[in-house]
């Protein structure tokens, strides 16, 4: 059994080879979602109004929400969700019309808001705020509420971010493959 997986308007959220997505979450309309990446027990991520993609190798922890921005005059493209490769989202992180790189790591309970643009290889911590529209420069650590640029990332932690995505990876496979790539 896969998760509950709903159309929107027609369209289906599209999987990519080997995803694994839990009978609890819910993922509506237009999503893509790529390959060996992960989505945990009660994730919502609900592309009705505008566009989630999510890359390879991501992980989508417990809890979490993800949602965009519709299209106005005042702001032509809306705000989708772009989240790179390599990507842990930890527990109950929400994530609104925001651009998340590759190989960062968001903080369990992050909320971070619209057109915000997280840079690759980031590290955002537990509980952070990220206010609408701020630049988190790639190789530092961010943390609290609003956020603030705390220190440049060590090499061991730069390190730790492609291997917090692998051990996912693993993870998911010993749950098992159960969405079907479209
Ligand atoms: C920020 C984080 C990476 C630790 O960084 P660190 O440099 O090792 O932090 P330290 O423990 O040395 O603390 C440095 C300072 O930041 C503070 N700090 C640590 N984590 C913080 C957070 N999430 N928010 C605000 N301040 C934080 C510490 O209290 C300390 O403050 P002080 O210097 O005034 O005493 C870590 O605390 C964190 O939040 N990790 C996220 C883990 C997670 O959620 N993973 C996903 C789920 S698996």
């Amino acid at each position: 059994m896969s998760g509950d997986i709903r159309s929107y308007r027609g369209i289906e959220p599209r999987f990519g080879e080997h995803v694994y997505i839990d009978p609890s979450a819910v993922i509506v309309g237009d999503v893509e979602i790529g390959e060996h990446s992960s989505v945990w027990p009660l994730v919502a991520a609900r592309g009705d109004v505008n566009h989630i993609r999510i890359g390879k190798r991501t992980n989508i922890q417990d809890n979490c929400t993800i949602h965009v921005s519709r299209v106005s005059d005042r702001n032509p493209e809306g705000h989708p969700v772009h989240i790179g490769d390599e990507v842990t989202v930890g527990h109950q992180v929400m994530l609104h019309g925001c651009k998340i790189g590759s190989r960062v790591l968001i903080g369990m309970g992050a909320v971070i808001m619209d057109g915000v643009v997280v840079e690759d290889d980031v590290i955002i911590g537990a509980g952070s705020l990220i206010p609408p529209g701020k630049v988190l420069r790639s190789g530092y650590l961010y943390v609290g509420s609003p956020v603030k640029e705390l220190r440049r990332l060590s090499q061991q932690e730069l390190d730790f971010l492609p291997e917090s995505a692998a051990n996912y990876v693993e993870l998911k496979d010993d749950y098992g493959l159960n969405v079907s790539p479209v």
